[in-house]
């Protein structure tokens, strides 16, 4: 009776889940996942490189989609999403990729038409800005087929004091323009903003020689202050809108939007590009402020052993810092360049338990996101953050800039700031938070 019963299931499931394979068309199960995680980047004027939006543009490259999807190279996530979930993922879940395959095996048919609304674009934040800050002229690649790093300066001036709760970046030429990673600097009256030169290049010169170059610095020669990380760009991604009267900061008469860092992607001749900031004032002052902080390079933890990479080699580093108060936190950055290979990091609390933050198992430089909690995550006084990297300085590494590998360093300079350059490396694990309030944890985040 038993075995009849289990018989009767097993040819159960065989049918259903034959039949549900023929029934898997191009309408019919695919277009869905399709839509909801290929098509923020592979529609026209999109950062990908060709549309995934009618059912010819996908039929023609089935093949190259298996590849792309079985690799986990498409959607672009590095991040491990069963230990850690965050805003934006794209990635394909389980049954997405199973209903791809099926499809794709099974001579992926078109399929009955069924009425569909048009794909339209994700327009990340449909809002008229109250100040857009463009460059002065437009930019020019090199054209070289080199990946090109940037050091920009947008600078505003207003004319009174205002509060800005958000700045959300526009790139001018999509295809180039691979990621953006931008602070704001508030000037005193008497420095001229608009003195210096617009950008330079971080691959030759370094920090302290881009910041005079830019005439960042200030009047005595010292740093200026910044307001870090108001606004981060990777294609497909969209500016996080964090809870009211939180992320809101000042902007004083004369401002300056620091892009530290603008990467463009390699293009075999000079292409242009025109990318703004779209400014967004607050009426009240910031409730709640956004703090940064950032372990191992420039950061307030050291990196064990030193960042030292032997050619021919696969070493690995921690850095851990222990944290002095309750905390919420809402983003996170992890930053390596061109040897990354693993990235972990994780907080153990007083009592023992491991809160998992994030992990990375195939490092991709070019994905370098900003991730975002879907909630607040409380971080208790006392625990201690970990970070576990590892760096691949082999010729396995086909990101490797060196062949043969050479000696790779963080090369910290006499001012104690490092050069930028994607041939050095660094390990830095950037967190944005909050001082904790109760109740914190059950706040959503993103929208
Ligand atoms: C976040 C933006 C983004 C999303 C989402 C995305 N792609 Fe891509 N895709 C790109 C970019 C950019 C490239 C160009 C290659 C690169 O930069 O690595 C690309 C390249 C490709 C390629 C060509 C690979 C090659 O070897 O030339 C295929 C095929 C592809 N994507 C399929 C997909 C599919 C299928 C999905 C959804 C399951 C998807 N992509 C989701 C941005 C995206």
């Amino acid at each position: 009776m038993y075995h009849s019963k289990r018989f009767l299931l097993v040819i159960f499931y065989t049918f259903f889940l034959c039949c549900q394979n023929e029934q898997i068309s191009y309408y019919n199960g695919v277009k869905k996942i399709i839509d909801n995680k290929c098509a923020s980047c592979h529609h026209l004027n999109g950062a990908g490189p060709f549309e995934l939006v009618e059912y010819s543009q996908i039929k023609k490259r089935t093949s190259m989609i298996l590849e792309v999807i079985n690799s986990n190279y498409m959607p672009p996530w590095p991040a491990d999403n069963e230990y850690r979930d965050f805003i934006g993922d794209k990635s394909l879940t389980y049954d997405e990729k199973k209903i791809i395959n099926n499809w794709i095996k099974n001579g992926a048919k078109k399929g009955d038409e069924i009425e569909y609304e048009e794909y339209t674009k994700e327009i990340p934040i449909n809002e008229i800005p109250d100040l857009v800050v463009k460059m002065d002229s437009f930019f020019l690649t090199k054209g070289n087929n080199e990946d090109q790093f940037m050091m920009m300066k947008f600078p505003f001036e207003l004319t009174e004091k205002k509060y800005i709760k958000r700045i959300e970046f526009v790139p001018g030429n999509i295809k180039i323009v691979h990621h953006v990673n931008a602070h704001l600097i508030n000037y005193e009256k008497n420095k001229n903003i608009f003195n210096g030169k617009s950008h330079v290049d971080t691959e030759i010169l370094s920090d302290i020689d881009a910041f005079e170059a830019l005439d960042l610095l200030n009047d005595d020669g010292t740093y200026p202050i910044l307001t870090p990380s108001v606004s981060n760009y990777l294609p497909g991604s969209s500016a996080v809108k964090y809870p009211e009267g939180i992320g809101v900061f000042h902007a004083s008469k004369k401002n300056v939007i620091l892009v530290n860092d603008f990467h463009y992607a390699p293009t075999p001749y000079p292409e242009q590009d025109s990318s703004y900031f779209k400014i967004f004032f607050s009426d009240s002052p910031p409730k709640r402020r956004v703090k940064e902080t950032q372990l191992g390079t420039f950061g307030i933890s050291e990196i064990v052993p030193k960042l030292v990479i032997p050619p021919n080699e696969i070493k690995s580093f921690t850095t851990k810092a222990r944290i002095t108060k309750d905390i919420s936190l809402l983003t996170i950055n992890p930053h390596m360049h061109l040897l990354g290979k693993t990235f972990l990091a994780y907080a153990v609390t007083l009592q023992g338990d491991t809160i998992p933050l994030i992990k990375i198992d195939d490092w991709n430089f070019r994905w370098q996101y900003f991730y975002t909690f879907k909630k607040m995550l409380k971080i208790p006084a006392g625990s201690e953050i970990v970070v576990e990297a590892s760096y691949d300085n082999t010729t396995n590494n086909k990101d490797n800039p060196f062949n043969p590998p050479q000696l790779i360093t963080e090369r910290i300079n006499k001012n104690g700031k490092g050069s930028m350059k994607t041939s050095d490396e660094m390990l830095q694990f950037i967190i944005n938070y909050l001082d904790y309030v109760e109740g914190d944890e059950n706040i959503e985040l993103g929208g």
